[in-house]
């Protein structure tokens, strides 16, 4: 299978690098285009792939097209190069915009797949959300969640819920950095070395992680595992509950969902 990437920058890059790091792939199988070929030369040395001059070019050997440009540039890049996505498969990582505006933008000769990533695939840790388009085949959504899952996990979700995907997964890691800058300088605070301190509260973030991933338990059942009674997790379980920890979370979610919805809605041009 060959693959283009329409877009290599950020995350388009950490894609193809996890994919790499799989095996899933080979850089002979890969072909990035940027904005110039000059932007694409440097991205594709830089991964060990190969470049094209254009969309068209990236395109033209390509079973399947992963669409990483910025949503603003997204059905323009797709309409440009309608009539070379005849037959593909072309799967969007590109967030905010429908799956059915990319399948009219590409005159309906592509089979589409919307994907939210999360810059963790770079490291082949990355959770992927999968929508599939009517367009798709169910062999498409194998070819999808097999690549994802190269790169991590991947799930199959509806479209509309795409929005809260992003708000969970996508700037979730975020959310969590926030909280592991706390807990490390909570430990600074208690007398640790600030690398000790950001150590071992990463430590503390992937135990948590691990536990729900590898237990299939729940967080609150493996939480009531940690803590008993009168205890020193139950003492800092308190402070956070009192101080409203899981609301404010949850409202952090819900902003990031909101502005997600915001942000997929086009602008109204007079
Ligand atoms: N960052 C994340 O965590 C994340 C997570 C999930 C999904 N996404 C989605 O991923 C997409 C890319 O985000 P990013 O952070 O990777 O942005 P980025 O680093 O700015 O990458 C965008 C890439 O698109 C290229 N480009 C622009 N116009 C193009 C055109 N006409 N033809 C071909 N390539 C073109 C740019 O080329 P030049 O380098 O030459 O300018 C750049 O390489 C967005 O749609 C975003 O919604 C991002």
């Amino acid at each position: 299978m060959n693959y283009a990437v329409l877009g290599a920058g950020k995350m388009g890059s950490a894609l193809v690098h996890g994919m790499l790091a799989s095996g899933l792939t080979t850089g002979d199988h890969v072909t990035v285009s940027a904005t110039t070929p000059e932007s694409a030369a440097k991205t594709a040395s830089s991964l060990g792939v190969k470049f094209a001059g254009s969309n068209t070019e990236a395109i033209r050997d390509a079973g399947i097209v992963f669409l990483c440009v910025k949503p603003a540039q997204a059905t323009a890049v797709i309409s440009s190069v309608s009539p070379d996505l005849e037959g593909k498969l072309l799967i969007s990582i590109v967030a905010g915009i429908r799956s059915e505006d990319l399948f009219q933008a590409a005159k309906g000769g592509a089979r589409v797949i919307r994907s939210m990533p999360n810059t963790a695939v770079r490291l082949r840790k990355g959770i992927t959300a999968l929508a599939p388009h009517l367009s798709s085949t169910e062999e498409d959504l194998k070819m999808a969640m097999a690549i994802f899952s190269s790169v991590g996990s991947a799930l199959v979700v509806r479209e509309s819920d795409l929005d809260t995907v992003t708000a969970v997964s996508g700037s979730g890691p975020a959310f969590a950095l926030l909280m592991l800058e706390a807990m490390a300088q909570g430990g600074i605070d208690g007398g640790l070395e600030p690398e000790q301190a950001k150590t071992l509260a990463a430590g503390a973030l992937a135990a948590a992680a691990s536990l729900v991933n590898e237990t299939g338990q729940t967080p609150l059942a493996l939480r009531a595992e940690i803590t008993s009674p009168a205890g020193t997790t139950a003492a800092g379980l308190k402070v956070l509950e009192n101080k409203g920890l899981p609301e404010i979370v949850r409202a952090s979610i819900l902003a990031a969902r909101n502005r997600s919805i915001e942000l997929s809605i086009p602008p109204i041009h007079s």
